[in-house]
Order: C-alpha cells, then sequence, then structure tokens
C-alpha cells in the first residue's frame, strides 16, 4: 500500500514535471537548467537533460529522443566529465559561454561561442541540435555555436561528418566507450583526404574500414545503398568543405547512424514503432572483404572466389610459399615487370570498390582519356579511373604505388584501370 502511494505520487510528480517542462525549448541568461529538469525541442522530437548512462550512476547532461519509450541518447556534453552527484547545473552566461557546473561552481563542461550578442539564448532544435544564437536572430547560419560541430557517438539528419578546409576544424564520431561510459572509445568515423577524400572507420591508429571514393552517385564501396527507402545522402566537396550528410526521406520514420565500440562496426537502427524497438537496418563492415586491407598490396578481396583473395589480373602472388598457407599479407607483384621508359599500358578492372586513397591523386574535371595520359606519363601511377559515374564519367582519380584494399562486386562497382607491361595490356586501353 504504502509502495503503491509512493509510486503514485512519484509517477504524478513526474507526469507534472514533464508537462510543465515540454513548453520550454529555450534557456536564457536569467534561467538555469539543473538535474531532472529539461528542455523539449519544439516538436516535441528531442529532449535535452542529465541521465545516467545503462548501470552507471554518474549523471550527464545528454540529448535523447522524447517520443519514444527507450531512451536512446544521441549526444553528451560532459563525455570525459562525468557529475557524481545531481547537483549539475547548466546555464548560458551573458558572453555566450555555455557551462555546466556542478555545486555552483566546478565546471564540468563549458562552450564558447564565437561572437559576443546582447542576447545569447540556448535552444534545443526539432533536428535534436542544440544552438546558442541571439535571441532576436533566428537564422540558421548565424548560430554562435551548435552541438552539431561535436558530435558524440551518433550521426543525426543534417549533420555534417567532415572537414571544413578553411579552418581545418574536423566533425567526426567517437563511439561510447560502453553502454554505461559515453567517453570516447577508440573507434571513430571522419573523412580522411589525402589526395582524394573518403569516409575513414578507425580503430584506434588502425583504419578499419573505407567508404571508397564518393563517385557523384553514392560511395564505391556501398554501390547499391542509393536504392535504401529510409535515406537520401550526399557527399560535398568544394573549396570550403568537404562532409557527409544524410537527410530521411520520410521525416516520420525515425533512423540514426551510430557507432558501436563493443562490436566495432557502423550501424543504422530504424525505430519501429510496432514492437516499440530499434532495428538494425545496416552495418559495415558487413562481410569479410569490407574490413580494410584484409588481402594484401594488389589483391581483390572477392566473397565469391576461393581463395577470397585473388591477385589482380597480371600479377602474382608476392610469396608464393605464404599465399599456398593462406597468408595473403604480402600481397602480390606484377607478373611481367613494369618498363616506364619503352611504354607501359593499364588493363580495366571491372566493378570494384576503389583502392585506398592514402597515396593519391584527384583532379575534379578531367576526362578518362587525360587521366590515362596523366598516369602513363608518372612511372609510380599504378591506376586510374573516373571519380564521376554520373553523367558518362569525369574526374580523374590516380594511384601511386601497391594498390590496397580493392573489393570485388558481381554488379555495380566501379572500373579501375590497372598500369601493366605493355606485352601484358594486349587488350587494354
Ligand atoms: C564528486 O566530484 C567532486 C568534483 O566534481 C569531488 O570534489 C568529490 O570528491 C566527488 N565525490 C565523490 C563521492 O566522488
Ligand atoms: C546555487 O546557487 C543558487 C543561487 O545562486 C542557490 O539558490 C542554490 O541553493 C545553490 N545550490 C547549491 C547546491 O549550492
Ligand atoms: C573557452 O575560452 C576560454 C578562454 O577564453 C578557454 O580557456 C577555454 O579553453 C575555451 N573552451 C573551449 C571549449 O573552447
Ligand atoms: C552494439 O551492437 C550489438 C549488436 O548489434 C548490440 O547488441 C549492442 O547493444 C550494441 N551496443 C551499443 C552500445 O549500441
Ligand atoms: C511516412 O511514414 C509514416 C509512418 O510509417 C506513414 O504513415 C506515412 O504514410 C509515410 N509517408 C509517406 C509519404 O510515405
Ligand atoms: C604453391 O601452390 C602451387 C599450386 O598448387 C604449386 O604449383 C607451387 O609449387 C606451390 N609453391 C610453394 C612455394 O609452395
Ligand atoms: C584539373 O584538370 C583541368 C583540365 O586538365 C585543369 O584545367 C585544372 O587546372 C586541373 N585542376 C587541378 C586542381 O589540378
Ligand atoms: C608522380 O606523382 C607523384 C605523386 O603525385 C609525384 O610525387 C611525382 O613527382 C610525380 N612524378 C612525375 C615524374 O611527375
Amino acid at each position: 500500500m504504502e509502495m503503491g502511494f509512493y509510486f503514485y505520487t512519484a509517477c504524478c510528480f513526474l507526469v507534472i514535471f514533464s508537462k510543465a517542462s515540454t513548453a520550454v525549448d529555450t534557456l536564457s541568461q536569467s534561467d538555469s537548467l539543473t538535474d531532472g529538469m529539461t528542455l523539449v525541442s519544439g516538436d516535441g522530437s528531442f529532449q535535452l537533460g542529465f541521465f545516467s548512462p545503462g548501470s552507471s550512476k554518474n549523471r550527464y547532461l545528454g540529448i535523447w529522443y522524447n517520443n519514444i519509450p527507450m531512451q536512446t541518447v544521441v549526444w553528451v556534453a560532459n563525455r570525459v566529465n562525468p557529475i557524481n552527484d545531481s547537483t549539475g547545473l547548466l546555464k548560458i552566461q551573458s558572453n555566450g559561454k555555455i557551462l555546466l557546473q556542478v555545486q555552483n561552481k566546478t565546471a564540468v563542461w563549458c562552450a564558447n561561442s564565437t561572437a559576443r550578442v546582447d542576447n545569447p539564448v540556448l535552444q534545443l532544435l526539432d533536428s535534436g541540435n542544440l544552438v546558442v544564437r541571439d535571441g532576436k536572430d533566428s537564422e540558421p547560419e548565424n548560430y554562435l555555436w551548435q552541438s552539431f560541430d561535436y558530435p558524440s557517438d551518433t550521426m543525426l539528419p543534417g549533420m555534417k561528418i567532415g572537414i571544413d578546409l578553411r579552418t581545418g576544424f574536423h566533425r567526426r564520431l567517437a563511439a561510447w566507450k560502453n553502454w554505461d561510459d559515453p567517453s570516447p572509445g577508440d573507434l571513430t568515423f571522419g573523412v580522411e583526404f589525402h589526395g582524394s577524400p573518403e569516409m575513414v572507420l578507425r580503430k584506434g591508429s588502425e583504419k578499419y574500414q573505407r567508404s571508397g571514393l564518393w563517385n557523384g552517385d553514392g560511395f564505391s564501396g556501398t554501390p547499391k545503398l542509393r536504392l535504401n527507402p529510409i535515406f537520401d545522402y550526399d557527399f560535398i566537396w568544394n573549396d570550403n568543405e568537404v562532409y557527409y550528410i544524410y537527410s530521411l526521406k520520410n521525416k516520420s520514420v525515425m533512423s540514426r547512424f551510430v557507432l558501436n565500440q563493443t562490436q566495432s562496426v557502423r550501424q543504422r537502427y530504424t525505430w519501429n514503432p510496432e514492437a516499440q524497438t530499434w532495428m538494425q537496418f545496416s552495418m559495415m563492415p558487413s562481410d569479410y572483404c569490407d574490413k580494410f586491407g584484409r588481402c594484401g598490396p594488389n589483391v581483390d578481396c572477392d566473397g565469391n572466389k576461393l581463395p577470397t583473395c585473388q591477385c589482380l589480373t597480371g600479377f602474382r602472388p608476392r610469396r608464393l610459399d605464404r599465399w599456398n598457407a593462406s597468408d595473403y599479407t604480402a600481397g602480390c607483384i606484377h607478373s611481367e615487370p613494369l618498363n616506364c621508359q619503352s611504354g607501359d599500358g593499364f588493363i580495366r578492372i571491372g566493378k570494384v570498390k576503389t583502392p585506398d586513397t592514402s597515396n593519391s591523386w584527384v583532379n575534379q574535371t578531367m576526362n578518362l582519356k587525360e587521366c590515362r595520359a596523366k598516369c602513363l606519363s608518372n612511372c609510380s601511377c599504378m591506376a586510374y579511373t573516373n571519380v564521376y559515374v554520373t553523367r558518362g564519367g569525369s574526374g580523374c582519380a590516380m594511384w601511386f604505388g601497391d594498390l590496397l584494399d580493392i573489393k570485388q562486386f558481381q554488379s555495380d562497382g566501379q572500373d579501375l584501370y590497372v598500369r601493366m607491361s605493355a606485352s601484358e595490356a594486349g587488350t587494354a586501353l
């Protein structure tokens, strides 16, 4: 009976409390947000407040989906500085600085906004983006600070993952250490740009999975993804920025992209309203050949062949003894030595994921013929291809030295023109 009464009052309190707080999506200078209070975005999609992850008793300031029963945190402010009691307090100062304090004094997290304004306010937007803006100014371009610039482990629609080339500022995801600890694990996801940009999943310093080049229609490593019913995506590369972004095809279907430290994968989940749970929509790496460098240099990873690692056409195992013992790490070398001076050629390998771009070069406007000529004239250029498959093919990507992490597809995939001795390259371009 007593328990029942207690439960009843606690529930009432929660209902009243959440009702009272749904009205508020903005924190101004005179306000503060304490543990137990929340901000809720205007359309009720997201909520900002204090939470304890998993079985941890630590308190963190975070953002989660508001309209589903399973608390799903998409952003954490004090990832590395947990609060050990319920005295956490969030406020925005007149200089635009966001301050998360404990015991009214110790700052556990802060964020500086870029410009001074008369009346800075903190607002939780319907996108799940927490922004500082001038109270009088609602132009998105004028945000003085935004949580989307400092992603945690989750990429939401409208978020840019990539690099601001003007400032060198990186926006990348870092997985939670585990369910109980949102501090950054060693699994990260972002744009890497050495010659040509691509998305890279890293486990510590180890490259773990790459997207392949953006070919205008999608990433070379996931040729069919464009056809999915859930989300549209784009990869923007201009003088100012290079980033990956996605949007939902149907705004009422909730979907999120998240890193998973324990499984070492990036996953996409979609909310299933009937089952009231998140369903895994996709995962990467998803097959043997997705994981970076499964086979050594100049090898084609083909899941439909045995062995899965196959020397590229015109190549032979570098170490036959090891190759015979199923150790493919030494990779392959040209069967016929190249002779750059007296003329090499190229053979076309179809339907592949483009090689690792660590030693690559790209020109977005050159055509395939110009690309071939440029590659041929440089003795260390080992392969080239069109960057964009759209509109009949355009752009030029070239690779120097060993070709790494090529995956074979059965359909789709890009063409790659690989340098050969002229004697091998009878039918080549
Ligand atoms: C809680 O954290 C504060 C600093 O944030 C520290 O001074 C205090 O000792 C901690 N208390 C416990 C019980 O760990
Ligand atoms: C923090 O300061 C406010 C006003 O400055 C005061 O009302 C509140 O009791 C203080 N809280 C703690 C935990 O000291
Ligand atoms: C904010 O600015 C202060 C001084 O202006 C600096 O010490 C601090 O590191 C900055 N914090 C962040 C998160 O940039
Ligand atoms: C990681 O993925 C596994 C398998 O899909 C899942 O059971 C687990 O809950 C995920 N972990 C996190 C932290 O999301
Ligand atoms: C969007 O999804 C909702 C919920 O699943 C569905 O009821 C609605 O018909 C969908 N809208 C479109 C245009 O497909
Ligand atoms: C490797 O296997 C091939 C084919 O079975 C065989 O011809 C060759 O002698 C083997 N070489 C070594 C070094 O084991
Ligand atoms: C790309 O190629 C075009 C055509 O050959 C050339 O005009 C342009 O300067 C090149 N751009 C770069 C950045 O090399
Ligand atoms: C070939 O390309 C590499 C990589 O861009 C460059 O370092 C080298 O100078 C080029 N060699 C010639 C002869 O153009």
